[in-house]
């Protein structure tokens, strides 16, 4: 665990109507007044009014994404810019380094989208390192050149942040034509980002994580270099072609019919996350996770996740106390909360808490109080 104690923020927003409160990681607590927004009317989505919504939001998820490139949305999930990423930039060949589940469903869609793959893999709980990176890539290149390389740098599934910025410096000395691409699809807006400063080409998300959004909506920054490279690549579909999206992009708009109420709620949230101030908000999920490994190893269990590599957004904590997490879940349902079991294999040897989005900390004392219940009245 990090030796750094964080100060504790105030709790600054709330989600006011609670009914169940989600600490699983996406989708997460949505708040009123966002949810609210996608009730407004219908536009049409080649007014101005809806052209007006879509060049705000982009322009302020470019602050967001520390990009001055640009950033594309689309109606679909996270997954879709895996995709899309992998169709638009890979004519040949690309490294894919699989820690966990997320990075191994990118590794599958590559594979899924017929291009040759060389597959890394590094231990579930810790993360990719730069040394791996290095080594991996220059074995590749034995082979030829290397398009891209794929790597999730928050992995959901074990509560393992990679180290994206010394990735991307070790591709860029060793490999300058390779494009470094990055799933932040659990970390992005809980955690800084520097797409330009850190040289990535690719950075993508979903709405329904640390955004706090309902789910249906994905955002993927892309380099200037990247939609270059697009330019030159065959067989990049229709709905997630770089070429096509941009050329929609300048008219503030998307080629086909894009998701209107969900983009409302967007244009609300942006301005809420920018209100709360978006270091406040990075530091609020840095003392979050701080919060709940505390909790878990003074509560007698373990950290899954690699010391020094662990998640701001979602803590797994190993089962060491061997406790029901279906009957841990069913009590803290009983006090509308809801955690997460361990991902596959962890099902019952881990569970995860997601302390994402809208989560403050008065939220997590309610939770740790309710899990201090359960665990000294499961013990009598
Ligand atoms: C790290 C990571 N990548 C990709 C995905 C897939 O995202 P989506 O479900 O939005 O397609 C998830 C979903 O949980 C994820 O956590």
């Amino acid at each position: 665990m990090h030796q750094q104690v964080l100060e504790r923020p105030a709790d600054n927003m709330t989600v006011s109507s609670r009914h169940q409160r989600l600490f699983i990681p996406g989708p997460t607590d949505v708040a009123d007044e966002v949810l609210a927004a996608q009730t407004a009317p219908m536009i049409g989505h080649r007014s101005d009014e809806f052209e007006a919504l879509f060049a705000k939001c982009e322009e302020q998820l470019r602050s967001l994404f520390y990009t001055a490139a640009r950033v594309y949305i689309l109606a679909a999930s996270g997954t879709a810019f895996q995709e899309a990423a992998i169709r638009n930039l890979v004519p040949g060949r690309v490294v894919s380094f699989v820690n966990g589940a997320f990075s191994q469903r990118w590794h599958d869609v590559a594979v899924g989208c017929d291009k040759q793959v060389v597959r890394v893999d590094v231990p579930w709980n810790t993360a990719v390192k730069p040394q791996q990176v290095e080594a991996a890539l220059r074995d590749a290149l034995v082979a030829g050149p290397v398009d891209a390389i794929t790597v999730v740098h928050n992995e959901t599934s074990t509560g393992v942040m990679s180290p994206v910025q010394e990735i991307a410096a070790v591709v860029r000395s060793l490999s300058p034509q390779t494009l470094v691409l990055v799933d932040a699809v659990s970390s992005f807006s809980g955690v800084k980002i520097e797409t330009d400063a850190w040289g990535l080409d690719v950075v993508l998300t979903s709405s329904q994580k640390a955004l706090a959004l309902p789910p249906g909506l994905a955002f993927a920054a892309v380099s200037d270099r990247a939609l270059a490279k697009a330019e030159t690549v065959s067989g990049r579909g229709w709905y997630f072609d770089f070429v096509r999206l941009e050329k929609a992009l300048k008219k503030s708009t998307t080629p086909a019919t894009p998701a209107i109420s969900l983009m409302r709620s967007l244009g609300v949230q942006l301005d809420r996350i920018f209100a709360e101030g978006v270091e406040e908000r990075f530091a609020r999920h840095a003392w979050l996770a701080e919060r709940t490994q505390r909790w878990a190893v003074a509560n007698g269990f373990d950290l899954m996740a690699e010391d020094g590599y662990r998640s701001h957004t979602v803590t797994t904590i190993t089962n060491t106390r061997q406790i029901s997490v279906n009957r841990l879940n069913a009590y803290l349902a009983r006090h509308d909360m809801e955690i997460s079991n361990g991902y596959g294999d962890y099902k019952d040897k881990a569970f995860r808490i997601a302390h994402m989005g809208e989560v403050q900390t008065g939220d997590m004392d309610r939770l740790f109080a309710a899990m201090e219940a359960y665990l000294a009245e499961s013990e009598t």
